[in-house]
């Protein structure tokens, strides 16, 4: 097990560069997702730290040791790709021992660990099966066993669930993190898929174009979101963003005014700002409750348990999700409000949030 630490990482394809000093340090045992839009560097990063690309500058080490130039088999490192390109013509059992057979390892020392790991990840009815005569999900597995058997210090996951279909991603997303908390290996997992980022990680590490732009565990980033790029890439529905301005106390956008907590935001009278409402930290109230937004409703999307309400405020559409969905109709007139805690305040000019320090 291990610490690992990234300082100063610079990397560029032909003189563009994709990530820009780069500076990161996850602590032993940690289970971090990289999260971010395509193209941001996140299998970049991830191939630097593995040892199966080089780093243009900077340093990268685990456990405490300098990595930066060594190979990616002396790293300690095992790493778990989208396809999981097992050998056809091995059995299961012989898929996930080949390395250790190839390195010698005591035949006695390799049962044992095989029967650990496919107890773990359920292997077992399927050790003597051929890939070819497998489900997706079992082939993922078996990629899974044959990473986790080296015993590596390091477990490096790159969008390992994405081929898979929705259920059975949820299912393997449980498996691996049950699997973290019984292993306790430090973990990067990468995806571009927040709601897989938010159930699985202690901390998420935000990635802008080559740069991190916010890391925190799940909570801080959901309801402490740093910037507006981030409270925007986070939450399902999306966050509604209203253009306004700081008026008596007030944030004003049209009909909307929503009352400001004195000193939990870092603003002047009359400062343009962008204001973020969650969907999902919204209630529905009485129409003269205070910072009641007053709308129509447009369309309701039934998710089970709670719904997606969508109405028209001042010719623009906000939602909300609430479980009373079912006694609003189209055309219904609906007022809702933000608990004044939930409220996000972003500068206009640079999409940093305004909350104040100690708020
Ligand atoms: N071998 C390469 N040569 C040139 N450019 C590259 C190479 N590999 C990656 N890039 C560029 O580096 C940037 C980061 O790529 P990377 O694969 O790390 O993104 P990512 O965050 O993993 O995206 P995705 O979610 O699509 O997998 C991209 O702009 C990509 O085009
Ligand atoms: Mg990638």
């Amino acid at each position: 097990m291990a610490t690992i630490t990234c300082s100063n990482i610079t990397k560029s394809y032909g003189g563009h560069p994709v990530i820009e000093d780069l500076n990161l340090a996850i602590p032993d045992h940690e289970f971090v997702v990289f999260l971010g839009p395509s193209g941001c560097g996140k299998s970049t990063m991830l191939r630097m730290i593995a040892g199966l690309e080089d780093v243009s500058s900077g340093t990268v080490a685990i456990g405490g040791e300098d990595v930066t130039h060594r190979h990616p088999g002396q790293r300690g490192v095992a790493m778990v790709f989208q396809s999981y390109a097992l050998y056809p013509h091995m059995s299961v059992r012989e898929n996930i021992t080949f390395g250790l057979r190839r390195a010698g390892v005591d035949k006695a020392e390799i049962e044992r660990r095989l029967h650990q790991v496919v107890s773990i990840l359920g292997l077992e009815p399927l050790l003597e099966r051929k890939p070819k005569a497998m489900s997706g999900g079992q082939q993922q597995r078996v990629a899974m066993a044959r990473a986790m058997i080296k015993t590596p210090k390091v477990f490096l996951f790159d969008e390992p669930l994405s081929n898979l279909d929705a259920k059975l991603r949820e299912k393997l997303r449980t498996e691996i993190r049950r699997m973290h908390n019984t292993l306790r290996t430090t973990t990067i997992f990468v995806t571009h898929d927040q709601l897989e980022a938010m159930t699985i990680a202690d901390r998420i590490v935000l990635m802008r174009a080559g740069a991190i732009e916010q890391q925190g565990t799940p909570d801080e980033i959901f309801d402490r979101p740093a910037t507006r790029f981030v409270a925007d890439f986070i939450g399902s529905p999306a966050m509604n963003f209203l253009l306004g301005r700081v008026q008596n106390g007030a944030a004003v956008a049209g009909s909307v005014q929503i009352p400001l907590p004195p000193g939990r935001f870092r603003l002047k009278e009359g400062q343009e700002v962008e204001l973020g409402l969650r969907p999902s930290r919204m209630d529905l109230v009485a129409a003269d409750a205070p910072g009641a937004i007053t709308g129509r409703v447009q369309l309701i999307e039934n998710m089970g348990s709670e719904g997606q309400v969508i109405a028209e405020v001042d010719g623009r559409e906000l939602s909300l999700v609430t479980k009373d969905f079912r006694r609003l109709s189209i055309g219904d007139a609906i007022s809702f409000a933000i608990a004044p805690e939930h409220l996000h305040v972003f500068d206009r000019a640079t999409g940093r949030s305004l909350l104040a320090k100690d708020a």
